[in-house]
């Protein structure tokens, strides 16, 4: 796996378990604000759907104390390259929509993306709420955002996709037949 890290203009090689991916917990609030500040104008703006410049210290902590049946996170963190241990470089949010279903965000490193974090953490993602009996994950995004549709809609069940507003479609991938089939 080939990497090229920001600030080091040459490609580190790293190999995949040099990326572990977790439950978020409360110690990484400072870590994923770096993290959500780190990423290009262009990540953010796909992530937050919309300018952003990171997120504030009380919205870091609450991505990192997620109940952990309403709500839940993942986070993929680089291990074992020095200074850099513990480095997330990925977070996927789930948050309940109020109708059976749980809303997903996702972001990986600029550096980092095209390296299969993204479906790690989307499978994390999914066993998550399998156990949890969650009927579906829906996800709002850009509707020129083929890297998130692509990832969305490789989900065992696929995924509908729905225009709405702003250029903005609304995805749904369903899990219940995915939760009986295990
Ligand atoms: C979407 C995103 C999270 C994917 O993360 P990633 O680590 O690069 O994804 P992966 O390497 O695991 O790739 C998973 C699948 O995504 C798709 N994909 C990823 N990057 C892609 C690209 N540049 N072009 C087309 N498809 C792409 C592919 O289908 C890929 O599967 P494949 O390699 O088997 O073809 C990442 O591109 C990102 O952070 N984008 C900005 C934030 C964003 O768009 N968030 C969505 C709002 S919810």
């Amino acid at each position: 796996m080939k990497v090229t890290t920001p600030g080091s203009p040459a490609a580190v090689t790293l190999r995949e378990p040099l990326i572990g991916i977790r439950a978020v917990d409360a110690h990484d609030a400072d870590a994923l604000r770096a993290f959500y500040a780190s990423l290009s104008a262009d990540t953010r703006r796909k992530r937050f759907l919309g300018t952003s410049s990171g997120i504030a210290a009380e919205r870091s902590r609450a991505f990192c104390t997620p109940d952990h049946h309403h709500a839940e996170g993942f986070v993929a963190v680089l291990r074992a390259v020095g200074p850099r241990d513990g480095r997330v470089v990925g977070h996927l949010c789930l948050e309940n929509d109020g109708a059976g279903g749980i809303e997903l965000a996702i972001a990986v490193a600029d550096g980092f993306q095209r390296h299969g974090i993204g479906r790690r953490l989307f499978e994390a993602a999914r066993d998550w709420a399998c156990a949890e009996g969650i009927a579906r994950i829906t996800a709002t995004a850009f509707a020129d955002n083929s890297p998130v549709l692509r990832l969305l809609t490789s989900a065992p069940m696929g995924a509908t996709i729905r225009a709405a507003d702003g250029g903005l479609v609304d995805i749904e991938i369903p899990l219940i037949e995915e939760r009986v089939e295990d």
